[in-house]
């Protein structure tokens, strides 16, 4: 008998479940404030050595970031993390695409030969999109330089007269350690548009060009590394360290350990091989209980959170397993802040209010992979249906995904059959946005505004200075716009989401 009932006990003691919490669940309570939402400062951690000017990271998805899309995130000052449906010679080309965009020194110098002809030169710059070419010779000694302007026709040169009768010979050079600034003044000094860089021996080893500069200067909040070039992070397997060791070596700023369920302890051993094997940062994840951070967070530089909460997954569903993102959040965070390592809240972002209700519960930044998957930048074409535009968004984890890389972000065997394939995500299309940087505007505006109401200036304090309270369904709903018909939609703001 007495067994018996202990054993009820046990099952039963089960339905004595604790409560975890969602973005609908919670509201951050306003407070006493005299900050200014624009004055809000946004800048942050992402992991232990790597910090960003705007909290924000676009999602290691194949319909949301490949190089476009990290080049554009880094410069609006975010981090774009390349997703690994690509071959490891690909990612690498990818790296190599976003630390050369907005590089001060171009390195892959479009250059004419003194003897081509006048034609041909016009003919190749065309082809390669430049307006000038430094004229080198053998020895890539700089002869001069030839543009536009000194072979249009009304100069009297011949089409087929040689570069060496229409170049400027009078060239104006710089050192590879030439400012920004110094490349300016020259410019502006001798009414020049490029200047290539050389080497003691006057050789040619880069230019650096009027535009390339007033590009720069464009992107002022940009996130850069220590050579000014753009910050970009890589999705790697954690049974991958050869993809590791090839992103880490073309240049990559931080490595995320890309996996649904990184509290799998092979994962972990995985990940602590990675880590030992390169020198970028390494993010771990994702995982979403206390438990899990405190077997990952003595060796990860990040934390990334979110077990099934994406727009596409169906992790919860399919396996009956997730936990609520505010609660997943704040219990990592418990952990991760004990050890100063940063948090990621992954996935499940709608609003730029879910976005900061991540931070209050104790995030660092957030990865949004819906939110951007209709922009410009994210990778595949817009299509029209019923008059509407729409890009594919899909799920990591659906059949379309897993077929084009591998499942083992879902810790799965590659089947010989479609239909033998579990999946935990689907396949669907995203409202076309138009560019990411209005989108990044909306979201980042509306987490200042949150900054804003809690009362806190920057990142660190809105962490601590902020508090939730509970929301009923009464609340939930009083929180949309009700009882009306919308007429104009809102840029930042839409029923159907
Ligand atoms: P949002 O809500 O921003 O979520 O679209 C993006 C995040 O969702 C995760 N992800 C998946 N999760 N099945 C899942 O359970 C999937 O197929 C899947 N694909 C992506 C991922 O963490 C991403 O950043």
């Amino acid at each position: 008998m007495e067994r018996d009932s202990e054993r009820t006990g046990a099952f039963t003691d089960k339905l004595r479940v604790p409560e975890a919490l969602t973005f609908d669940d919670v509201l951050l309570r306003p407070k006493e404030s005299r900050v200014e939402p624009d004055e809000a400062d946004v800048s942050t951690r992402v992991s232990t050595n790597v910090e960003l000017n705007v909290p924000i990271l676009s999602a290691a998805m194949d319909t949301v970031t490949e190089s476009q899309m990290a080049i554009a995130m880094a410069r609006q000052g975010g981090l774009g993390v390349l997703h690994r449906n690509m071959d490891v010679d690909e990612v690498v080309a990818e790296v190599e695409r976003v630390k050369r965009a907005d590089e001060l020194v171009i390195r892959d110098v479009v250059t004419a030969d003194p003897e081509q002809t006048v034609r041909e030169v016009d003919k190749m710059m065309d082809r390669r999109g430049v307006s000038g070419a430094p004229v080198i010779d053998e020895e890539d000694q700089v002869l001069g330089i030839i543009s536009g302007t000194d072979i249009r026709p009304y100069l009297e040169v011949g089409e087929s007269d040689e570069v060496r009768e229409a170049m400027t010979d009078e060239v104006i050079t710089a050192g590879e350690d030439v400012t920004p600034r110094e490349a300016l003044e020259l410019m502006y000094e001798h009414k020049i548009e490029r200047v290539p860089i050389v080497d003691e021996d006057d050789r040619l080893t880069g230019l650096v060009t009027m535009q390339g500069i007033l590009q720069r200067r464009e992107y002022g909040d940009a996130a850069r590394d220590e050579n000014g070039h753009l910050l970009v992070g890589a999705a790697v397997g954690p049974f991958e360290t050869d993809r590791a060791v090839a992103v880490d070596e073309a240049g990559a700023d931080v490595l995320f350990i890309d996996c649904a369920h990184a509290h799998n302890l092979n994962v972990i051993d995985g990940a602590r091989e990675i880590k030992e094997s390169v020198e970028a940062d390494v993010v771990v994840g994702n995982v979403g209980t206390r438990e899990a951070a405190e077997d990952i967070v003595d060796f990860a530089d990040g934390i990334k959170v979110g077990i099934g909460p994406g727009s596409i997954c169906t992790t919860r569903v399919v396996s009956g397993a997730g936990m609520p993102q505010i609660t997943a959040v704040a219990e990592v965070a418990d952990v991760a802040t004990e050890e100063d390592v940063p948090v990621i809240a992954d996935g499940g972002i709608r609003y730029s209010g879910d976005a900061i209700k991540a931070i209050a519960a104790g995030a660092d930044a957030v990865m949004l992979g819906s939110y951007f998957a209709g922009t410009d930048e994210a990778p595949g074409r817009v299509i029209t249906v019923d008059g509407k535009k729409y890009k594919q968004y899909r799920g990591m984890g659906s059949v379309g995904a897993m077929q084009s890389g591998d499942g083992d972000r879902y810790l799965k065997d590659e089947p010989d059959e479609e239909e033998e394939y579990v999946p935990e995500g689907v396949e669907a299309a995203e409202p076309y946005k138009g560019s990411l940087e209005s989108e990044l505007h909306q979201l980042v505006g509306g987490m200042q505004s949150g900054m804003g109401y809690v009362g806190a200036e920057t990142i660190p304090a809105f962490k601590e200075r902020s508090e939730f309270i509970r929301v009923s369904s009464a609340g939930q709903t009083e929180g949309h716009p009700h009882d009306v018909m919308i007429t104009d939609e809102a840029p930042n703001y839409s029923p159907s989401e």
